[in-house]
């Protein structure tokens, strides 16, 4: 069953086409950084003017070569309005055109599902046929036993970490999710991009912090660790903050600095205790030994060495998506839209966007 996937929750125009949840046919993203990278972030009305002028591009792209398709699935929310709105209205006129089911998938579930696409088995090259409309199967009873590409079966721990999102899910099964903790004010990609920007190092902050932050030592200043006591929630903006306070205090000049250096590997440490620390200590709390990352800032490369450490040393099952699912992308929510129409029972209709769209369970 190939399901065809749009996101466009934010700055990505992306469409894919997977098939059974798992085999990538085509993913094809359409970045904005260029166009917002000269604002310091994103500027919500330009992303849904952008996306508006390459959405019919992208899917035509995703489509090319993919086969029939049975159903679209397409990203409902939490998410700018605008960007949200042009893909859900696409996928909803591309659902009545083919006649084929659709289903809206929650952004943050389609960072869990980024776990279950297998990379490089992307295969262009079959002419595009229209399909009709497609019988949907039951849901099955080894659901439980599914594994993620990496081998995580449930019940797992999601540590979901992004530009928008930082949430610790306990996901007993296919669409089955209790909130254990998420941020009370910045999201931890957020609190990458916002520091990036006061050291003028560019938009996006992650990638150009991980970099530097190799060259650094991540001993060299003592930023704060919220660690939060007492609840499974974050809070990033006090080491924000903090790191602001100690780039003015010592006038710390410009970008590659060997000061600058020093500030993004000792400040990406901190946000790394944290999260691993507070992973770890719901793997305890709740005796579940698996734990899957998802969202842009689980490409980070300290983040990912550390899980695989700690993995090893407390025998933990860790599963990450692959470095092009990390970042949004249509093949999660594309594998999501397969899981979800297989276990749930979900209506095909008109499809709603809601910016601040909760998490919800399928049953
Ligand atoms: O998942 P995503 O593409 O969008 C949201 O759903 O928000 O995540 C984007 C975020 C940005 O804040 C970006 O700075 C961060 O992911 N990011 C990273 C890295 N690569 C991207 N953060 C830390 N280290 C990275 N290597
Ligand atoms: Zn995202």
């Amino acid at each position: 069953m190939r399901i065809l996937g749009i996101e466009t929750s934010c700055d990505d125009t992306s469409s894919a086409v997977v098939e059974n949840g798992t085999t990538v046919l085509s993913n094809v993203v359409s970045s904005q950084i260029k166009i917002h990278k000269k604002y310091k972030g994103i500027v919500p009305e330009l992303a849904s003017r952008h996306h508006l002028e390459n959405i019919n591009y992208v899917v035509e792209k995703a489509l090319s070569g993919s086969g029939k398709i049975d159903a679209v699935a397409v990203t409902v929310g939490p998410g700018l309005i605008g960007s949200l709105l042009i893909g859900t209205t696409t996928a909803q006129a591309i659902s009545e055109i083919m006649r084929i089911p659709i289903v809206g998938i929650n952004h943050i579930e389609g960072h869990i599902f980024s776990n279950y696409p297998k990379p490089g088995k992307f295969a262009y090259g079959k002419p595009k046929v229209y399909p009709v409309r497609s019988k949907m199967p039951k849901a099955s009873a080894d659901a439980q036993s599914y594994r993620t590409s990496n081998g995580v079966k449930f019940p797992y721990l999601a540590l979901i970490i992004s530009g928008g999102h930082t949430d610790l899910i306990l996901v007993e099964r296919f669409g089955r999710y209790k909130i254990l903790g998420r941020t009370r004010d910045d999201a931890v990609g957020e609190v990458f991009d916002k520091v990036a920007k006061y050291l003028d190092l560019g938009y996006p902050g992650g990638p150009v912090i991980d970099k530097l932050a190799k060259k650094g030592d991540a001993s060299k200043i003592k930023f704060p660790r919220p660690y939060m006591p007492g609840t499974w929630d974050f809070s990033f903006s006090g080491l924000k903050t903090a790191v602001i306070n100690y780039a003015d205090r010592f006038k710390i000049p410009h970008k590659s600095s060997p000061a600058v250096c020093d500030i993004c590997a000792s400040f990406q440490q901190a946000c790394v205790d944290v999260l691993v620390r507070k992973t770890l200590l719901a793997v305890r709390s709740f005796g579940i030994k698996n734990v899957i990352l998802g969202g842009g800032v689980s490409s980070n490369s300290q983040i990912r060495s550390v899980f695989i450490e700690k993995g090893k040393d407390e025998n933990i099952n860790i599963s990450m998506p692959p470095f092009e699912f990390c970042t949004d992308n249509a093949a999660m929510i594309a594998s999501a839209g397969y899981f979800k129409l297989k276990y749930s029972k979900v209506l095909n209709g008109i499809i709603n966007p809601l910016p601040n769209l909760e998490l919800k369970n399928w049953d």
